[in-house]
C-alpha cells in the first residue's frame, strides 16, 4: 500500500484554513493509503515557544487529528520528538542541502523578516527537517495546503540528489494540494492567507473556538465592493466566503450561487457563521471527550510503528553514505 506523510505545527490554535487546506484531507486519504500524521514539536520550536504551552498544545493537536476523523486503527499518529531518526536524518540531508537553496524559501524569508532579529539557526534549516520527516517514511504523497508546496520541491530536490550521489534510497515523494481550500484567505484581509500567527485574530477561525467568537469573526469578515454573490477570482474577499461555505457545506457551486442571489452580504456572512458552528460543535464535543490515557496509548503505538520505518529508512541512507560504527564493522 502506497504512504502519505503529513504534520501540522503545534504552535497557536488549528484554524480553518489548516483543516480545509490540509486535514479535511487527511480524513479522506486515509481510506486509500497507508498514512503517518505527525504533530511535529521539533518544528515549533524553530521559533520561540512557552515550554509549557507546548507541551499542551502538542496533546491538544493530536486530539485535534482524532477529532477530526483521523483513525487511529488505520492511520498512524505520533509526536516528531519520539521518533529521534527525524532529527538524525536531518543532520546527514544538512549535509547535501545548499544554503543558496534554503535561502530562496518565501516561508523563511516571511517568518524572519517577522522576528528580524534572532532568527535561529533552526528555522533556517525548517525545510530540511520537513523533507526528513517525508522522506522516512519513502512517501508517495504528501498532503498539504499551497503554502508548502515550494518545501516540497526542495524535499525532491534533495531526495533526487542523495539518490543520485550514494544510490537509490528515498522514494521522490509527490505533493496532493487541493484544487478547492488550498489556500483559505484572512477574513479580514482577503490578500493574505489565514494564518495562526497572524497578529490579526479576527481574521481567523479556530476550530476551538465558540460560537460567540464565530459569529463575531464572521460579523466582522470583510467584503468587496458590490452586491453581487458569486464565485469570481477578481472579488477575493467573497470568493473566500463562498469556498468556506463550499467546503463545509459540500454544496455544489452554482447550488450555493443561486442559494444567495438577490440577497446580502449580511446574510451569506450570517449563514456561513452558522454553518461553521454547527460544523465546529460536534467536533468539540469530540475533543473534549478524548481521555488523556487513550491518548496515550495511541501517541505509544505510533511511536512503535513510525520508529520502524524511520530506523529502516535511516540504517540504509547511513550505509549508502558509508557511515559505519564500530558494532557494524565485521572485518
Ligand atoms: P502548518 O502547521 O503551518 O499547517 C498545517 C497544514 O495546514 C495548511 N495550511 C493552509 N491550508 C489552506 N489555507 C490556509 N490558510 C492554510 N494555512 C495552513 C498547511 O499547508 C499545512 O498543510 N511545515 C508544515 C508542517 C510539516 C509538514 C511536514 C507537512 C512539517 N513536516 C511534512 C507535511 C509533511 C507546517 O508548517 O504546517
Amino acid at each position: 500500500m502506497k504512504r502519505i506523510f503529513s504534520g501540522a505545527q503545534p504552535t497557536g490554535n488549528i484554524h480553518l484554513g489548516n483543516y480545509l487546506g490540509a486535514l479535511r484531507n487527511w480524513v479522506t486519504l486515509q481510506h486509500e493509503y497507508e498514512s503517518f500524521f505527525c504533530i511535529v514539536n521539533l518544528h515549533a520550536i524553530t521559533i520561540p515557544q512557552d515550554p509549557k504551552v507546548l507541551a499542551e498544545k502538542t496533546r491538544e493537536l493530536a486530539r485535534i487529528y482524532l477529532a477530526v476523523g483521523i483513525d487511529p486503527e488505520i492511520s498512524t499518529i505520533f509526536v516528531q520528538s519520539d521518533v529521534p531518526q527525524h532529527a538524525e536524518l536531518t543532520w546527514i540531508l544538512n549535509c547535501l542541502a545548499r544554503m543558496s537553496e534554503l535561502e530562496r524559501m518565501t516561508q523563511f524569508k516571511d517568518k524572519s523578516r517577522k522576528q528580524s532579529e534572532n532568527v535561529s539557526a533552526g528555522l533556517f534549516d525548517y525545510p530540511v527537517l520537513m523533507a526528513s520527516d517525508i522522506l522516512l517514511y519513502q512517501t508517495e504523497l504528501v498532503p498539504v495546503g499551497d503554502d508548502q508546496k515550494q518545501h516540497l520541491e526542495f524535499t525532491r530536490d534533495i531526495a533526487t540528489r542523495f539518490n543520485r550521489d550514494f544510490g537509490d534510497t528515498f522514494r521522490v515523494p509527490e505533493p496532493y494540494i487541493p484544487k478547492v481550500g488550498a489556500r483559505i484567505m484572512s477574513l479580514s484581509d482577503p490578500t493574505k492567507k489565514m494564518s495562526k500567527s497572524d497578529d490579526d485574530a479576527t481574521g481567523c477561525v479556530m476550530l476551538l473556538d465558540d460560537p460567540d467568537a464565530v459569529n463575531r469573526k464572521f460579523k466582522r469578515a470583510v467584503t468587496d465592493s458590490g452586491t453581487e454573490i458569486k464565485f469570481d477570482n477578481s472579488r477575493p474577499a467573497i470568493t473566500n466566503l463562498l469556498t468556506i461555505y463550499q467546503l463545509l457545506t459540500g454544496q455544489p457551486i452554482v447550488e450555493i450561487e443561486s442559494r444567495f442571489a438577490g440577497r446580502g452580504y449580511a446574510q451569506l456572512k450570517q449563514n456561513l457563521a452558522d454553518v461553521t458552528v454547527e460544523f465546529l460543535r460536534p467536533f468539540q464535543d469530540q475533543v473534549k471527550g478524548i481521555g488523556a490515557e487513550h491518548l496515550n496509548r495511541i501517541l505509544r503505538q505510533g511511536r512503535e510503528k513510525a520508529r520502524q520505518i524511520a530506523g529502516t529508512t535511516l540504517a540504509n541512507a547511513y550505509a549508502a553514505m558509508g557511515i559505519v560504527g564500530a558494532s557494524t564493522t565485521d572485518e
